[in-house]
């Protein structure tokens, strides 16, 4: 079986640090092997746990995400992929029906207004607002998932040639793999309670912005601020005090390199796929943080 991708794009996808952090893995593969836990309590869009899923097959894994679309996407791809297909390929028929840009946008709107307004009190409307959330996600632009105070999901359609909506290859793998991975949504401090030794969590949490402009990534309608990112410390010394290890990744901020002295920081050099500006999509650095 091929290895699984991510099947949404989400704003710091991390793939371009999984050398990095696949080295981590390596070394602690090396002591436990497959034996030991892995916690992702800021999953997004999965880059990083396919890879150690695929990869390392940890003996049990949980994902987290306070953004309940998504969490009800990854549910939905575990216990309704068929019906799932099934939904997303008619939307991805309807698309393509529609032969011009101006008819193809008018659609997108549609649809991004169905999902804003479906209530999902039901399995099947879950099921069905996850088949739009794959399609917005596809077609929007730059694949960002960004709500506005109504929590609303608003971003403009995106002009792409002939985007793949229905990749039933990709999600039918997803599926399987899935299917040992237990999923929870809400707030990152819950997932201590998962934690059995040896556990490693992967922390990807919404960066520190490095600027004012750079704040536009807004995955949902809370605020990850200040405040939260000292609870993160916190959380991270729950985790070294249970015995346990932490990998975490942030921005290369000058505030992260006093809040975190007493743990091991390397800078290593990323790239970030989602920029306003195309001229700024150069390489950046970002820091590693880890508890061994
Ligand atoms: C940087 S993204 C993760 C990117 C992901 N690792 C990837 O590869 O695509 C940060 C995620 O944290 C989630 N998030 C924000 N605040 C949170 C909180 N308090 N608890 C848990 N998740 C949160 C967001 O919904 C978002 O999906």
């Amino acid at each position: 079986m091929a290895a699984p991708k991510p099947f949404l794009k989400w704003a710091g996808g991390k793939r371009q640090l999984i050398g990095e952090i696949d080295g981590i893995f390596e070394a602690i593969f090396s002591r436990f092997g497959p034996d030991f836990t892995y916690i992702e309590p800021f999953v997004g869009g999965g880059a990083i746990l396919f890879h150690i899923l695929s990869k390392f097959s940890p003996k049990s894994v949980i994902i987290n995400d306070i953004n309940v679309h998504l969490i009800d996407a990854y549910n939905a791809v575990k216990y309704n992929c068929k019906t799932l297909l099934e939904f997303l390929s008619q939307i991805e028929r309807q698309y393509y029906q529609r032969k011009t840009e101006a008819d193809k946008k008018k659609f997108y709107l549609q649809q991004r207004c169905l999902f804003n307004r479906l209530a999902t009190n039901n399995c099947q409307s879950v099921i069905r607002k996850t088949a739009l959330l794959l399609f917005l996600n596809k077609t929007c632009y730059n694949g960002l998932y960004r709500v506005n105070k109504k929590g609303e999901f608003n971003v403009p359609f995106g002009r792409y040639k002939n985007p793949k909506i229905c990749d039933r290859e990709n999600l039918n793998i997803v599926h399987k793999y899935l299917e040992k991975v237990t999923i929870i949504s809400g707030d990152f401090a819950q997932t201590i309670h998962y934690a059995k030794k040896p556990t490693v969590f992967y922390l990807d949490p919404p960066y520190i912005p490095l600027s004012v402009t750079s704040c536009f990534t807004s995955y949902s309608s809370e605020e990850f601020n200040l405040d939260q990112q000292m609870r993160l410390k916190k959380f991270c010394d729950a985790i070294q005090a249970s015995g346990n290890y932490f990998i975490l990744s942030n921005s290369d901020s000058k505030y992260l390199y006093e809040l975190y002295q007493d743990y091991n920081i390397k800078r290593v050099k990323a790239r970030r796929s989602i920029n306003s500006k195309g001229d700024k999509r150069g390489a950046i650095f970002e820091l590693l943080i880890t508890n061994f």
